[in-house]
């Protein structure tokens, strides 16, 4: 817990990054998912939690997953929701990041879902307004939400992550799904290996709890997760790597190297995937790769992470059973 990164719910406030939790605060989300999974299976998976409540959705870099399940978790929680796109707003005549977040929390924000390019924002941004702020993916940085629904569909099919080998493999450099995945998975007691060429790994691994192998034929056999990451192009300068042929040659999960894992190996990737680059089509479509559940499961966890925040009742269920 720490006022200006991670997990305050203790004073109500924001979810910043996995960096400043404790093992405690994720395990409370994801046993608060549980009950929102469930809620998920029902005919109508709707509850009144946060009727009269407003979640904005603040999104500066594309998305499809983070803005859509955020958006149906609020939903689903009776929440009302703002949705704001950079490309079609005022920024393209001078608006300032501060004078967006005032207006948008005049028109009622109770928590800004914020996605922006530049790391740290959220955190900046939490600075100057009262609402509650939610990192949704900050430049390079974290994304810590996408570390909860792994952790989660992690735990989902082995029923902890506790003692398990999970490799995440690829664009380390310029992955903040990487950092907050790093950090989840080994506080919740998994072996985390990060695969990459020295390129695309940051230039300094102090502090991690990782090991790290530029040999993902070294390490396969005996993984119980694999963790594909998604190659950033947009992000890289030129140079990083020899070529795209020859990367996905050594670090791509091709159907034949996927044949290599235990057989009850999981197979992962936070989407959107470059078919073909980092994991070949059929690998990503095979019955071990839980890229959907992923999908899935980050309506849940949304679902927790905003109740957590903004819910004034402990259950869910109450508000209904008052109505
Ligand atoms: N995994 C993820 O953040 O996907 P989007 O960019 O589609 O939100």
């Amino acid at each position: 817990m720490n006022g200006s990164t991670g997990w305050d719910h203790g004073v109500g406030r924001h979810l910043l990054g996995i960096e400043g939790m404790g093992r405690g605060d994720l395990e409370r989300i994801l046993e608060v998912t549980d009950r929102f999974a469930e809620i998920g299976r029902r005919p109508i998976p709707k509850v009144p939690a946060l009727r009269g409540r407003t979640v904005a959705l603040v999104f500066f870099e594309d998305s499809t997953r983070t803005r859509l399940s955020f958006e149906t978790a609020a939903r689903r929680l009776s929440a009302d929701t703002l949705t704001f796109t950079a490309g079609s707003s005022s920024l393209s005549k001078g608006e300032s990041l501060r004078d967006t977040v005032e207006v948008i929390r005049s028109y009622g924000a109770d928590v800004l879902v914020i996605r922006h390019g530049m790391a740290g924002t959220p955190h900046r941004v939490a600075q100057w307004t009262d609402a509650a702020v939610v990192n949704a993916g900050d430049g390079c940085h974290e994304h810590p939400t996408q570390a909860l629904l792994d952790a989660y569909t992690l735990r989902e099919h082995r029923g902890a992550l506790d003692g398990m080998s999970i490799a995440i493999v690829g664009d380390i450099l310029h992955s903040r799904v990487a950092r907050s995945g790093v950090l989840a998975f080994s506080l919740l007691g998994a072996e985390v290996t990060l695969v990459a060429p020295t390129t695309l790994l940051p230039p300094s691994l102090e502090g991690w709890p990782v090991r790290v192998s530029h040999d993902l034929d070294d390490i396969i056999d005996s993984l119980d997760a694999c963790y594909m990451l998604r190659m950033q192009r947009e992000r890289h300068d030129d140079g990083l790597i020899p070529s795209l042929r020859e990367y996905t040659a050594d670090y791509g999960l091709s159907a034949r190297r996927a044949e290599r894992l235990p057989k009850d190996a999981l197979i992962l990737h936070p989407g959107p995937t470059n078919p073909g680059v980092e994991i070949a089509a059929e690998v990503a479509a095979a019955e071990r790769s839980v890229i959907l559940d992923q999908v899935a499961n980050g309506v849940s966890v949304r679902m927790a992470v905003l109740f957590l925040l903004l819910g004034s009742v402990p259950d869910p269920d109450d508000v209904a059973e008052a109505n």
